[in-house]
């Protein structure tokens, strides 16, 4: 004997719930493919947490200026930001060395105290103004203000880069929220060379997709750095970077690149973060590069804002990056970028 069931409803029927939409509207499926139903709840609320935190322009505050003493580079005396000065990627001097280990710690202590300033509520023009300020403080110049770019030169002095922006993010009226996560590339020029440094912050509490990116992209520089050694090249860094993004389900930025530093603040050789042949560049001790893989949840390709610098992705999922200024050794490499 079965029990009483409702009677089956056709599906232009008002929903047995009540809600007064048409049961094929409502709880059809729910009732004949639960797990389906339920899968497609999960994805829909997924998507929709994704698009309310979305990053959208803000407003760029003035300029900051720099006091008079402190030494510019070359790009900062042209209007449009181009810079004269070309660097080759051949070893670098003691004396050259010596200054970049001082830079690389400058920068290290700047991103720690930037690190130290996220948190929910604050704008990334605040963060703009922390390292800004910090850069003056140890007598060096904040890189990115007026470096040269396809559109304008950046206008800010640090690279903020919110959830599903790549790099090169202008710090705005930007406020950063619960959830939220921030990659803060920060740049300083101190004694006539440049050290280049950055991180991916976590916001409050962020999810645990966001925290395993996140955790994945600081995996990859640190197996990029324990691929280089002299005698090696610097396809080694990208094969290493993509064979642990991709083995964990995770995209590799190409469009991005890691790059020779010194007294430019970009120089050969390229660092691709992904196994590339045609990076057959030897590594020698005394070289000076950056590695800086952007590692995505989705799809790895990039569309810009047109403010010319903004690089989000495609497809609006989330992006971080680390990166570290680099010196190759004897045995190996040495962070210049440490505190
Ligand atoms: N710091 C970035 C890098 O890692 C470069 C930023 S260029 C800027 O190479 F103009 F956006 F600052
Ligand atoms: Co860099
Ligand atoms: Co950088």
């Amino acid at each position: 004997m079965r029990g009483v069931t409702a009677p089956a409803l056709a599906a232009n029927d008002p929903c047995w719930c009540g809600s007064g939409r048409r049961y094929k509207r409502c709880h059809r499926l729910a009732d004949l493919d639960p797990e389906r139903a339920a899968r497609e709840a999960a994805q829909r609320e997924a998507a929709a947490r994704q698009a309310a935190s979305l990053v959208r322009p803000g407003r760029v505050s003035p300029r900051r200026p720099v006091p008079a003493h402190i030494p510019r580079p070359s790009y900062a005396l042209d209007p449009r930001g181009h810079d004269k000065l070309r660097e080759s990627g051949a070893p670098k001097d003691a004396d050259t060395i010596a200054r970049m280990r001082r830079a690389g710690r400058a920068a290290a202590e700047v991103l720690a105290e930037v690190g130290a300033a996220v948190a929910p509520g604050v704008t990334t023009d605040e963060l703009d103004r922390v390292v800004h300020e910090a850069c003056l403080a140890r007598g060096g110049y904040p890189s990115p203000l007026g470096y040269g770019g396809a559109v304008m030169p950046f206008p800010k002095s640090v690279c903020t880069s919110v959830n599903e922006v790549i790099c090169h993010g202008i710090p705005d009226s930007t406020v950063l929220r619960d959830g939220d996560i921030v990659n803060c590339d920060v740049t300083i020029y101190l004694d006539g060379v440049h050290g280049d440094t950055n991180a991916t912050f976590l916001v409050g509490e962020v999810d645990e997709a966001s925290r395993a990116l996140v955790e994945v992209t600081r995996e990859c520089l640190d197996l990029g750095i324990a691929a280089v050694r002299p005698g090696g090249t610097v396809r080694d860094i990208g094969r290493a970077v993509q064979a642990h993004a991709e083995g964990k389900g995770y995209g590799v930025v190409r469009a991005f690149v890691g790059h020779g530093v010194g007294r430019a603040f970009h120089s050969p050789p390229q660092v691709h973060h992904y196994d590339h042949p045609g990076a057959t560049q030897r590594l020698e001790p005394g070289m000076t590069f950056t590695v800086e893989p952007m590692i995505t949840i989705g799809d790895h390709e990039h569309v810009m804002w047109d403010d010319g610098w903004t690089a989000v992705t495609r497809d609006r999922s989330r992006s971080a990056q680390f990166e570290h200024t680099l010196l190759v050794t004897d045995d190996g490499a040495e962070v210049l970028t440490k505190l």
